[in-house]
């Protein structure tokens, strides 16, 4: 798996989570822009800013023409319809949106999403047209109990099963162990890198060989200008994805140097 980093492209994303109105989110938008345009090796790695919905249209507006993709945090899998509060795929992508957040932490844990209603929003996203960045990990008493990789497997198990090759390898995972998320406590590059490679190998066996090298396998929690150099050098993280560090434009700048600057 070593040999496999050049092929598949760096994406930093960043998860704004429940935070900036749409003018404070369009004003880091602006700023981060600038300062991507100053360096022209910057575009080697993809980035995606996920704002709230409310945000969406004025973030689109000012990332427009910048190369800098938007993303959505949440959807819902059905295409409309009676469902007071939801967002569907298809007005993500009319909304300018080209990745989709699937099955964060917070929506697992704190909202209750179920493997299940996680898999149903992968094929929706899939079907609308979206780019899903499947979240994925384990919790600290799950770590502690020796159950990282049984988690990775389920949860992969669960959102992949069933689909075809080439469409799972057009999707993102994102291994975020839910006691790095908003914490401060960042995993170990060679933590990251086993459950990085628990995804790879799942991946394989449950949709095909070759599956596995193919996925862009981000990590999250606790990613910070300071950290992210020494997580991007392992050949299975393929980039980041980003809460709290990517609510400033120079500090969010700063990780998605580190992810370009990889050889
Ligand atoms: P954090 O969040 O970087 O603030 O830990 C990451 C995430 O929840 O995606």
């Amino acid at each position: 798996m070593t040999a496999a980093w050049p092929r598949r492209p760096r994406l930093v994303a960043g998860n704004w989570k429940m935070h900036k109105t749409p003018a404070e989110g369009a004003a880091l938008a602006r700023e981060f822009v600038a300062l991507r345009a100053a360096d022209p090796a910057a575009t080697k790695c993809e980035v995606a800013m996920c704002p709230p919905f409310t945000s969406l249209g004025l973030v689109a507006e000012a990332l427009k023409g910048s190369g800098v993709h938007l993303g959505a945090q949440n959807m819902n899998a059905e295409t409309h319809g009676a469902f007071t509060g939801e967002v569907a795929g298809t007005m993500l992508v009319a909304s300018g949106c080209r990745f989709v957040i699937l099955g964060h932490s917070e929506r697992r844990h704190v909202m209750g999403e179920t493997d299940e209603q996680v898999a149903k929003k992968l094929r929706a996203a899939l079907r609308d047209g979206l780019t899903p960045i499947v979240c994925v990990g384990e919790l600290l008493a799950e770590r502690e109990a020796d159950k990282t990789a049984e988690v990775i497997v389920r949860q992969i198990t669960a959102a992949y099963a069933g689909l075809d090759a080439d469409t799972a390898k057009s999707t993102v995972v994102a291994y975020e162990p839910v006691w790095a998320i908003g914490t401060g406590k960042v995993a170990t590059p060679e933590q990251a890198r086993d459950a990085h490679r628990v995804v790879r190998a799942t991946l394989d066996q449950v949709v095909g060989a070759g599956v596995g090298a193919a996925v862009q396998v981000l990590y999250g929690g606790s990613v910070n200008a300071g950290n992210a150099a020494t997580l991007f050098a392992e050949d299975d993280i393929d980039g980041g994805l980003v809460g709290g560090a990517a609510l400033e434009a120079a500090g969010f700048w700063k990780i998605v140097a580190a992810a370009a600057a990889r050889p």
